[in-house]
């Protein structure tokens, strides 16, 4: 029998550079898509998986998002005094539980590998979700629901890939699959970044993984790859010699909030998935589109 996926990771330290000034004061994970902080999009996503256990590796200037997962007590207060029930109802559902988070630094800007290797004492020797906030999986069913069924089925590592256009695969990193048809293949290859017109194919790692353990025992070594940084990627290859990894696609639409284009697409696209907002926002954008 699999070990059950329990835990979430959530590597929230980034510096948020291309949102300036927006994230000089505030983390870009709170920058919000309709009336949801990107970060609260990526952990309903998680909870509605199933996940128990939501650890955040953050850095300096993140503690809101600290303060955004707990009781906010005068607010409640306020809003059950006022007989606002709908309104807390829904701020108290979203929140997890007591000891269902935990918050530990990254302490510096060492790459996706480091963040990750940060959380190994809270995750321990169990094997693990990741999340990459910055990418928004917009589909019907949470996607972390799909990688959980394609890991319960196959066991091992399971990363979530999807198409892009190819000249933009050196901006990712890259897998080659056994049967590029299927919904879940075996990976034959991985690469981080590949030099533009170097990729073996156009299947993207979507920022969606399960992971056993003993990623982190390689990560520790903190062997430096693309950029100079300590790379997830570089870890998942060394492992993949010893332990199977699987492709599972993504059929939805992503948006890479990290990007503006992407932030502001998400926007437009979740706000038109909404019953309640999407018949007025339609015709404000076909208003404003007009000529
Ligand atoms: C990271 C990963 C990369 C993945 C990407 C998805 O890169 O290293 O493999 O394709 O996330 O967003 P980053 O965007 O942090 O440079």
């Amino acid at each position: 029998m699999n070990k059950p996926i329990r835990k979430a990771v959530f590597p929230v330290a980034g510096l948020g550079t291309r949102f300036l000034p927006a994230t000089k004061a505030m983390p870009k994970e709170m920058l919000t898509v309709v009336d949801r902080p990107v970060i609260q999009h990526v952990v309903d996503e998680a909870r509605a998986a199933g996940i128990e256990h939501f650890v955040f590796v953050t850095g300096r200037n993140k503690g809101v998002i600290e303060d955004h997962f707990d009781n906010q007590f005068e607010l409640e207060r306020t809003l059950q005094e006022r007989g606002k029930a709908r309104e807390l109802e829904a701020l108290l559902r979203d929140l997890p539980g007591p000891g269902q988070t935990s918050f530990t630094r990254q302490q510096g800007p060492l790459g996706l590998g480091h963040a990750v290797w940060c959380a190994r004492d809270i995750v321990g020797d169990e094997p693990f979700a990741l999340l990459l906030p910055d990418m928004l999986h917009h589909a019907p069913k949470p996607y972390m629901s799909d990688m959980i069924a394609a890991y319960e089925a196959n066991g091992g590592n399971i990363i979530g890939v999807y198409e892009v256009p190819h000249d933009q695969t050196h901006q990712y990193g890259i897998v080659d699959v056994e049967d590029a048809n299927a919904k879940v293949s075996m990976i034959n290859a991985m690469i981080e970044k590949p030099a533009k017109g170097s990729a073996p194919t156009n299947l993207a790692i979507s920022g969606r993984y399960i992971l056993q353990p003993e990623i982190f025992d390689l990560l520790a070594r903190q062997e430096r790859g693309a950029g100079g940084e300590i790379q997830l990627t570089d870890a998942m290859i060394t492992l993949s010699q010893s332990q199977p990894f699987f492709a599972a696609r993504f059929d939805g639409d992503i948006y890479d909030c990290g990007s503006k284009i992407g932030f502001l697409t998400a926007n437009v696209a979740y706000a038109l998935a909404r019953e309640d907002l999407a018949p007025d926002f339609r015709a404000a954008l076909k208003a404003l589109l007009k000529d």
